[in-house]
């Protein structure tokens, strides 16, 4: 399907910071935001609610016909809807994230049904997409790729900020190890590895403001004439 609509890919590990600065590059320019983690988050929510086991490859196809990811938007903030519900904070704990994470490296099925859920969702609109994938395989053509990193140590600390600020109890070591197990996972899986698009800009966030972090993308966007 044609697409004219400017595709915007940032990727990089878990705590990097790929979603405060796309959150905020968004509000600076018409685009929209998606957080592909979110529907990662969400489909590993319905499997431990349901207790479908990730290797069972019928339940799986079961799963993907019968549920129902979406994506909405109020006052610009993106809600992650499962079979309708709202799961948008319960998908955001850390052990949601874990299960996402575990079950997306395994499992073909899951990961083809994100993945086209993801570019549906974003056809015809000017997006900035964070995830793991993004500039590899779900927008290998995008305008401009953007690759994340910063230290573990960092990543942990952001997370511990970000999971207390929204009223969860959070230990920093746990944190760490679950981020370490995380990574590992992420880069070490065989489909969709988490890995730098060839042509992907790397900007390290461990010791740079979220403001210098921005400014650096967007006069990326306008050296190439997309704002
Ligand atoms: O970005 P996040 O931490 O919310 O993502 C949760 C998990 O989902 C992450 O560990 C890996 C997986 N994920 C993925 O495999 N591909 C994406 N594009 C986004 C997330």
């Amino acid at each position: 399907m044609p697409n004219n609509s400017i595709q915007i890919a940032i990727d990089g590990p878990s705590g990097s910071g790929k979603s405060t600065i796309a959150k905020a590059l968004a509000a600076k320019t018409s685009f929209v935001y998606m957080d592909s983690g979110a529907l990662y988050r969400a489909a590993g929510l319905y499997i431990t609610q349901n207790n479908i086991d990730p290797t069972n490859e019928a339940a799986l196809m079961s799963m993907v016909q019968n549920v129902k990811l979406d994506l909405k938007y109020i006052d610009g903030q993106q809600r992650v809807l499962l079979n309708g519900e709202d799961v948008t904070t319960k998908a955001r704990t850390a052990e949601a994230g874990a299960v996402a994470s575990s079950i997306v490296g395994v499992s073909l099925i899951l990961r083809k049904w994100i993945v086209d859920i993801s570019r549906e969702l974003s056809v015809g609109k000017n997006i900035i997409m964070d995830g793991r994938d993004i500039g590899t395989v779900i927008f290998p053509n995008a305008d401009l790729k953007i690759y994340l990193d910063a230290s573990a140590k960092v990543r942990a600390k952001r997370r511990v900020a970000e999971l207390v600020a929204l009223g969860h109890e959070a230990d920093y070591n746990d944190i760490f190890a679950q981020i370490s197990q995380r990574d590992y996972r992420d880069k070490n899986r065989e489909i969709s590895p988490l890995k730098k698009a060839t042509d992907a800009v790397v900007i390290d966030t461990s010791r740079l403001y979220k403001n210098k972090v921005l400014k650096r993308i967007l006069e990326l966007m306008k050296e190439r004439g997309l704002v």
